[in-house]
């Protein structure tokens, strides 16, 4: 038996990281507080051994498969490190193909692996895989990021076979974990809907994430999730599995608990619809899959995995933004010259430091004065604008703001000369009726000229205006009837789709390598952290009043940092401007509104917002985030941003119940201070003319604040305070 080794760990000798026993090697890929074991048995089975808490004694984990008393693997495959099927195997496989010669199994063993250390904490291990009988291979990567205990891993697939061979199937990995159960956090949603969580225990058989959607991957579910083990983790407690996979496009997780109480967990590319015919010698390299694994609940992991997007993921995750007034809901496409300049004026007395200019400012022949016409004729509209984008750059430089501009460019309406010119840039099933999403149809990204229509899109804008700061890129329609006249494959279409949008985005950060971008899909569409390498932000949700958005960011910050997050106030809710602020200052501010509707209190209330916003912005940016009270647990909702230093933070509370005596009846426990300080606690961005309720001139322990707590005062009068704790 392969777990009757017992005897053997006693010849072990160390080499480096890896220890090697007789004819079987211990590979461990070690953070600060996990290890991902692999095995490498006589047989050349690759397995994961074990991923958990570290062992101070890399020899002790070949102990570990005897402590297990569970039934036989049949198959010897269960736990394999990159499960091939058509041999062994009789679980769900990473990789399915057919060889050039029709045969369809595929048996993969180990052949030698690499460590390198790429420096800054982050290091790389590679192993092939080779089969036995055909030339066929497959290198497993696993970048890790040890103080963050976060592990990338993705696969490279390649053959030497006389003919194509057929991959049905290609995960980007598969992990193999033990425990007594496991308890899945998923999320689902729609339009304005986004990121809406559910809890369930895992029973046995599969149960899939996954998105068909082609572009917006996870309108109805991101490929985000937790997984618990052994029991429901809290915020505090309990071990808990972080995953999500690096891709824009379909994608699928499937989490098998297997007959043998394990639980394997297969994610990658879609493979609906998109069998891949892979050239000898062509290598196919699949999204990166991401985990991160904490024994301290979900707050810790997602700090770890905020603190690893900013420094490894997200463009420019460690530097400034700009906060924005963004002109879509206080105009929609009702705008002219004249009153943009006007919003330009009331960009720079609002106090932020940019200008957006949203939907509407293009297309001539069929002007987009709506959403049924234009997308796709990327000129300025000449009634509109007769003098071009140019004279609003010149405009906000004159009142001392930038400006930013919006595009859809992967999107066009069949009411535009771009849709007469080019009939075949369009993806549509040649003989079926048109099926639109917002009354538009997405462009062909496959094809490589469209890909340079797109790229020419944004390098024009460049081109022409110097100054250009920011850009909106949105992406407001799905794929449906997934065709494209250019591919002669059809079955390559989806993944062909996301190479030629990563082609585009590589190409605009090669020239543009810095400037800021918003990655949007009329709601929560995209975001994930293969396109967070070339945007700064993403938009949580075309829902932004205050209310849900309290939930739906609470959500988000599990896994993405607040600095990418853009929240703007609106008009949306019924919530008084206070409220709607500071909701939006949990993370990158913006405003939609129309400023000069605002009351004179209103607008000083914003105006002293910004200014306090711009004093702590960087502890909100990229302190640590604390989750203290749950709003889908209570009357109320409080989230804390703490600095590195524990010396200063801001703490967000809000009441979202409106039932009678409904407010913060307890203390609110603080967490990630220094127990042995004083801090002093004060009221800031206070409505003009409001009072605090709070007695500003006690001071408290951290022991204290983080024992008992502190009551934020909330109740029907208070329904949103902002708190500034400083250590004395
Ligand atoms: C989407 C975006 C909005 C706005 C409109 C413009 O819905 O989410 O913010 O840009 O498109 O049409």
């Amino acid at each position: 038996m392969r777990f009757a080794l017992k005897g053997l760990w006693t010849l072990a000798i160390s080499i480096a990281s890896v220890a090697v026993f007789a004819q079987e090697q211990i590979i461990p890929v070690t953070t600060a507080e996990n290890s991902m074991v692999l095995k490498v048995d006589q047989q050349k089975n690759l397995s994961i051994l074990y991923y958990g808490r570290k062992l101070g004694n890399n020899n002790e984990y070949g102990l570990i498969p005897q402590a297990y008393k569970q039934t036989s693997d049949y198959t010897e495959v269960a736990d394999a490190a990159y499960t091939a099927s058509g041999s062994r195997n009789l679980l769900e496989p990473a990789i399915t193909v057919t060889h050039a010669d029709g045969n369809n199994s595929l048996d993969l063993r180990y052949v030698q692996h690499e460590q390198k250390d790429l420096g800054n904490g982050v290091s790389q291990l590679s192993i092939l895989l080779k089969d036995p009988v055909y030339n066929f291979q497959v290198t497993l990567f696993y970048k890790s990021y040890f103080k963050q205990d976060v592990i990338e891993q993705w696969a490279v697939i390649r053959h030497a076979e006389k003919s194509n061979v057929l991959l049905h199937k290609y995960a980007s990995a598969n992990l193999h974990i033990k425990a007594k159960s496991f308890w899945l956090t998923q999320y689902h949603g729609d339009w304005a809907k986004e990121m809406q969580p559910e809890t369930s225990k895992l029973t046995h058989g599969i149960k899939t994430l996954d998105s068909k959607l082609g572009t917006r991957a996870n309108l109805f579910q991101p490929s985000v999730f937790m997984v618990s083990l052994d029991k429901p983790s809290t915020e505090d407690e309990g071990t808990v599995l972080y995953g999500a996979l690096e891709y824009s496009g379909n994608f699928k997780t499937d989490l098998e608990l297997d007959y043998q109480n394990n639980l394997r967990i297969i994610s990658g590319i879609n493979n609906y619809a998109s069998a891949y015919t892979l050239k000898p010698n062509e290598d196919f390299v699949t999204p990166g899959f991401l985990y991160t694994l904490s024994h301290e609940g979900k707050g810790s992991a997602s700090r770890r995995l905020q603190d690893w997007a900013r420094n490894y993921k997200v463009l420019d995750g460690k530097k400034d933004r700009l906060t924005l007034l963004n002109n879509w809901e206080a105009t929609y496409f009702d705008f002219d010259e004249n009153k943009l300049k006007e919003l330009i004026k009331d960009t720079r007395k609002l106090g932020v430091d940019l200008f957006l200019l949203d939907d509407g400012w293009f297309a001539n022949k069929y002007p987009r004065n709506g959403d049924v016409a234009g997308l796709g004729d990327w000129a300025p509209n000449k009634k509109k604008l007769p003098n071009g984008i140019g004279t609003l750059v010149k405009e906000a430089a004159n009142n001392q703001v930038k400006f930013g501009i919006w595009i859809e460019p992967e999107m066009v309406n069949p009411k535009s000369e771009l849709y007469e010119q080019h009939p075949d840039w369009v993806i549509k099933q040649p003989l079926r009726a048109e099926h639109y999403f917002r009354n538009q149809l997405v462009l062909d990204l496959s094809n490589p000229k469209v890909q340079d229509f797109v790229f020419k899109v944004v390098d024009d804008l460049f081109a022409k205006n110097g100054e250009l700061a920011y850009i909106k890129w949105d992406c407001n329609a799905v794929i449906y009837n997934a065709h494209s006249a250019y591919l002669k494959n059809q079955s390559h279409f989806y993944i062909e789709y996301m190479r030629g949008l990563y082609n585009v985005l590589k190409r605009i950060r090669s020239k543009y390598p810095t400037v800021p971008m918003m990655l949007c899909s009329g709601g929560g569409g995209r975001v994930d952290y293969g396109a967070l390498e070339y945007f700064t932000e993403f938009w949580p949700s075309d829902n932004t009043d205050p209310l849900e958005r309290i939930f739906m960011q609470w959500e988000y910050s599990y896994f993405y940092p607040a600095i990418a997050s853009a929240n703007h106030v609106t008009d949306w809710g019924k919530q008084p401007i206070k409220f709607r602020t500071d909701v939006a200052m949990m993370g990158k501010l913006g405003f939609d509104i129309v400023v000069n509707h605002l009351s004179e209190k209103d607008l000083q209330y914003c105006q002293d917002a910004i200014k306090q916003y711009n004093s702590f912005k960087d502890i909100v940016w990229f302190g640590q985030q604390y989750r203290l009270a749950n709003p889908a647990e209570g009357d109320i909702a409080s989230m804390a941003y703490i600095n590195e230093e524990k010396s200063k933070g801001v703490i967000f509370n809000y009441l979202v119940n409106n039932r009678y005596g409904s407010g913060s009846i307890y203390p609110v426990r603080l967490k990630g201070l220094d127990r042995a300080a004083k801090y002093r606690i004060t009221e800031i961005c206070l409505y003009p003319g409001s009072k605090t309720s709070i007695d500003e001139s006690k001071s408290y322990s951290g022991e204290f604040l983080m024992t008992i707590g502190f009551n934020p005062v909330l109740n029907a009068q208070r329904t949103s305070v902002v708190l500034m704790i400083e250590k004395i």
